[in-house]
């Protein structure tokens, strides 16, 4: 039935009660919701799930905004998911972002940029695990 991808809506985007519009625009893009849920990320738990930022010269500014308020995680099902969702969301900085991605409708600033997705497969199964147990996820 097609791959998974890994997402979660930003503290920004949760913060203007765009968790609704996004998901709307998530499913309509024919992404199947598996799997949802709504947390607060500790700091070390942030910095465990942006590991491979380390270093970088944003990396505590990430860190530090993405423990700032609540998160909605989610795991999506569809045929090439990894590629065709990192088209839907758009580029990384707004500014760059496509007409009708949702970074170009959501998103304030590359820091703030409204949600993640997963960049390659490896990184779907790894996040989708970070933040799911297998009776959470309904394939
Ligand atoms: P995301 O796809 O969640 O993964 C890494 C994040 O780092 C990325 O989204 C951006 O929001 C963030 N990021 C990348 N570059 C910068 C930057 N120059 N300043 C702040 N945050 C950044």
């Amino acid at each position: 039935k097609g791959t998974i991808t890994f997402t979660m809506i930003k503290p920004c985007a949760v913060k203007d009660n765009y968790i609704g519009d996004i998901l709307s625009v998530i499913e309509k893009a024919g992404f199947k919701i598996i799997a949802l849920k709504m947390l607060h990320l500790s700091e070390k738990k942030a910095r465990l799930f942006y590991a491979e930022h380390q270093g970088k010269s944003f990396f505590n500014e990430l860190v530090e905004f993405i423990s700032s308020g609540p998160v909605v995680a989610a795991i999506l099902e569809k045929e090439n998911a990894v590629q065709d969702f990192r088209k839907l969301i758009g580029a990384t900085d707004p500014k760059e972002a496509a007409e009708g991605t949702i970074r170009k409708m959501f998103a304030k600033d590359k820091g703030h940029n409204a949600i993640h997705g997963s960049d390659s497969d490896a990184s779907a199964e790894r996040e989708a695990r970070f933040f799911f147990n297998e009776l959470e996820v309904f394939l």
